[in-house]
């Protein structure tokens, strides 16, 4: 059964009638470009081929319902204010109430999710299901919202209602996001670019590698990255860290008197230059330079911001090992997803190099696949 007829199913099972549409919103892997979004800088993601699927009808009681193919008992809600709706009901109810506070007439709908967005693996399931339920919700309702102000609804829902303090790469990785390109999103602006990113054509692939590691301590260390970094921006008196170019580091670290804060500023700093070093690269069709970016974004993570866990190092040095053009922990860290450059017909042996590693090291087995740039949020 595809996705879309899983999340046709459910919708038949909780509401006894068929769905009027159906929307898809995918996850996303970021390139590079890590944790500069809450700091006003650079990323550039790619939407994965995976992605959310809702089925969608309109409710018969004036309030909205969701269900989906791992909780099929709907959770059911009127208006709402943030705390109200709990659990993986609050992506849902958080969208709701960030469209109306927004001053939307938001249609009251039913809805059933269905995904094959990995869990828990950084890439971005929770945002596909808030992006898929913004666009259903705005299609639905005929809501006057331009696709580049659709993330920073999305991203409230998150902040405010559910509560977790993230930037706003992920949400809009899966709403702007074009088929075979990655998205250079400037997140002070949210101007963007899409760059051609059709690794195929150059006989080159990403292989994504999920480290299955336990994300531990996500929100907490997440959290505490986003303040020493605020913390950080006041002191040298800038708006945000993107404001220090890497000309002006070295000045920039002497006036920071902590270590954390200075190797999390020059992370984020140089994340950046990485990010336009990357874009110029890729521009100019030098897509394997790219690799020593990737790795040395890698290293910064795990020296400098220290959100990498011993999994994904094992997991970068294995496919450097096995001939990677580079490879790099994505997301926001503490576990998740891996992504090396590879030669096309090097994935298959690249995927086998790290989880030989993982045997020696007695970690869960990885799970890889190739990942090619898919389409953003869409009516189906
Ligand atoms: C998570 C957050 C994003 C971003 C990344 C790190 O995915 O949701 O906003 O900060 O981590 O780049």
């Amino acid at each position: 059964m595809s996705i879309q007829e899983a999340a046709g199913a459910a919708f038949r099972q909780a509401y006894g009638t068929e769905p009027a549409g159906f929307w898809a919103a995918p996850g996303r892997v970021n390139l590079i470009g890590e944790h500069t979004d809450y700091n006003d800088g650079f990323v550039l993601p790619f939407a994965l081929p995976q992605r959310t699927i809702a089925a969608v009808g309109p409710s018969t009681d004036g309030r909205w319902s969701v269900c989906s193919t791992i909780a099929a008992d709907p959770v059911t809600f009127g208006v709402t204010e943030p705390g109200e709706v709990t659990g993986w009901g609050a992506y849902v109810a958080g969208v709701v109430w960030a469209l109306r506070e927004a001053g939307h007439e938001v249609p009251p709908v039913r809805i059933a999710l269905a995904s094959d967005v990995p869990l828990g693996a950084g890439v971005s399931s929770s945002a596909a299901m808030e992006s898929v339920v913004l666009t259903a919700l705005i299609d639905v309702g005929g809501l006057d919202v331009p696709l580049e102000k659709r993330p920073a609804i999305a991203q409230r829902a998150e902040n405010l209602y559910v509560g977790a303090p993230t930037g706003i790469l992920d949400q809009s990785a899966s709403i702007r996001c074009q088929e075979g390109r990655a998205l250079f999103l400037d997140c002070r602006s949210y101007e963007v670019e899409q760059i051609p990113f059709d690794l195929a054509a150059e006989g080159l692939a990403i292989l994504v590698i999920n480290s299955n590691a336990p994300h531990q301590h996500v929100d907490g260390e997440y959290g505490a990255r986003r303040k020493t970094c605020e913390a950080s921006a006041s002191a040298l008196g800038v708006t945000a860290l993107r404001d220090v170019s890497v000309p002006e580091l070295p000045q920039a670290l002497e006036r920071l008197d902590d270590d954390v804060m200075r190797r999390r500023t020059r992370h984020i700093v140089t994340e950046n230059q990485r990010v336009l070093d990357t874009v110029s690269l890729l521009r100019s069709g030098r897509v394997r330079e790219i690799g020593p970016l990737l790795t040395a974004s890698h290293a910064s993570m795990r020296d400098d911001f220290e959100i990498t866990v011993p999994q994904v190092d094992v997991a970068v040095q294995a496919a450097l090992e096995s001939g990677a053009y580079g490879a790099r922990m994505t997301g926001g860290g503490f576990g998740g997803c891996v992504l090396a450059l590879v030669d096309a017909d090097r994935a298959d042996a690249c995927a086998a190099a790290v989880a030989t590693a993982y045997e020696q090291h007695e970690f869960t087995a990885p799970t890889s696949w190739v990942a090619v740039a898919g389409p953003g949020a869409t009516r189906l």
